[in-house]
C-alpha cells in the first residue's frame, strides 16, 4: 500500500453520483485530483465544494464519448500534474433500449463512454506508469459486466469489454508493477443513474454511494505486487476497511 497523501488521481464521472462521492473520499485521503465530466455546471460546483474543503482540483469538462476530446483531456491532466498514481474510470451512461429500437449512434455513444474512454485514458497514462513501475488503474464495473440484462444493448457489452481490457492490461502491467483492476459496486447505489432506471425490485438493498467510497481510496494506493487482474466488490472492500478501522480504534 502506497500512502496516497499528496499523490494524484484522475477520476471520470466526478460531477455527481458515485464519482462525486469518490472525489470527496480521495480528497480526504489527501489526493490531488483531475476530475473529468461532461456536465460543466455540476463539475464546477463539485470543484468549488472540494476546494472549499482544501482539495487541489483540476476540473476538465469533456465528453468521454469523443476519443479526441478524451485524449486532449488526458493530456491536459498530464501536463498539469504529470503521471498520476491512480486512474479511476467511473463515468458511464445507461440507456435501456431494446435491440429493435437502439440506433447505431446510441450504441456507439454508450460503449465509447464506457470502453473506448477506458482504453484512451489508460493508453495516455500507461507510458508514465510503466516507467514509474507503480500505479493503479481501476474501471468501475457492474453486474452487467458478467451477465446480460434486457434492453442493455450497449451498457452490458461496454462493461464486459472493460473486464476484458482489464485482464489484458493486468498481464501487460504486471512486469511493471502497474495494477489494473475492476470494481463492481456490490450493491445498487442511490445515484441519478439508479433514480432514472431502477425498478423497486432493483433498489432492494440500495446504499448511498458514500458506503462504497473507502474502497476507491484503498485501490488508488495499490500496485500490482498487491493485487492486479481482479474484480473487486466495493461494498465488501469498504465494509472490511470499516471493520479494520473500528478494531484499530480509528
Ligand atoms: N447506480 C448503480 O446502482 C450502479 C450499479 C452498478 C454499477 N454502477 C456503475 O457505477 C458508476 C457510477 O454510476 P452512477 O450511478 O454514479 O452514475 P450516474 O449516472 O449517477 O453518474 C455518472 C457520471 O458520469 C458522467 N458522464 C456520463 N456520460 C459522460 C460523458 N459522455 N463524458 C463524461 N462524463 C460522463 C455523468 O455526468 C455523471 O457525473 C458507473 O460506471 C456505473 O456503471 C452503478
Amino acid at each position: 500500500m502506497i500512502d496516497v497523501n499528496g499523490q494524484v488521481a484522475f477520476l471520470t464521472g466526478a460531477a455527481e453520483g458515485l464519482g462525486r462521492t469518490v472525489a470527496t473520499e480521495l480528497a480526504a485521503a489527501g489526493m490531488r485530483l483531475a476530475l473529468m465530466d461532461v456536465q460543466a455546471e455540476k463539475l464546477e460546483r463539485a470543484t468549488r465544494e472540494l476546494r472549499e474543503g482544501g482539495a487541489e482540483v483540476l476540473p476538465i469538462v469533456v465528453d468521454l464519448a469523443d476519443a479526441d476530446a478524451t485524449r486532449r483531456a488526458a493530456e491536459e491532466a498530464l501536463d498539469h500534474y504529470g503521471t498520476p498514481r491512480a486512474l479511476i474510470h467511473n463515468a458511464a451512461l445507461l440507456r435501456e433500449v431494446s435491440m429493435l429500437d437502439v440506433t447505431f449512434e446510441n450504441w456507439r455513444r454508450e460503449t465509447d463512454i464506457i470502453l473506448q474512454a477506458a482504453f484512451v485514458l489508460s493508453k495516455a497514462v500507461w507510458p508514465g506508469m510503466t516507467e514509474a513501475r507503480s500505479g493503479s488503474i481501476v474501471y468501475v464495473s457492474s453486474g452487467s459486466a458478467l451477465g446480460g440484462f434486457v434492453k442493455e444493448t450497449a451498457y452490458t457489452p461496454g462493461k464486459h469489454g472493460q473486464e476484458g481490457l482489464m485482464k489484458v492490461l493486468a498481464l501487460e502491467g504486471r512486469p511493471y508493477n502497474v495494477a489494473v483492476n475492476t470494481i463492481s459496486t456490490g450493491r445498487p447505489i442511490d445515484t441519478p443513474m439508479s433514480d432514472s432506471h431502477y425498478t423497486d425490485e432493483m433498489r432492494i438493498g440500495i446504499v448511498p454511494p458514500s458506503t462504497l467510497a473507502p474502497a476507491f481510496a484503498f485501490l488508488a494506493g495499490i500496485d500490482a505486487d498487491f493485487a492486479t487482474g481482479h474484480r473487486f466488490n466495493a461494498y465488501q472492500v469498504s465494509e472490511a476497511i470499516r471493520v479494520a478501522r473500528q478494531r484499530a480504534g480509528r
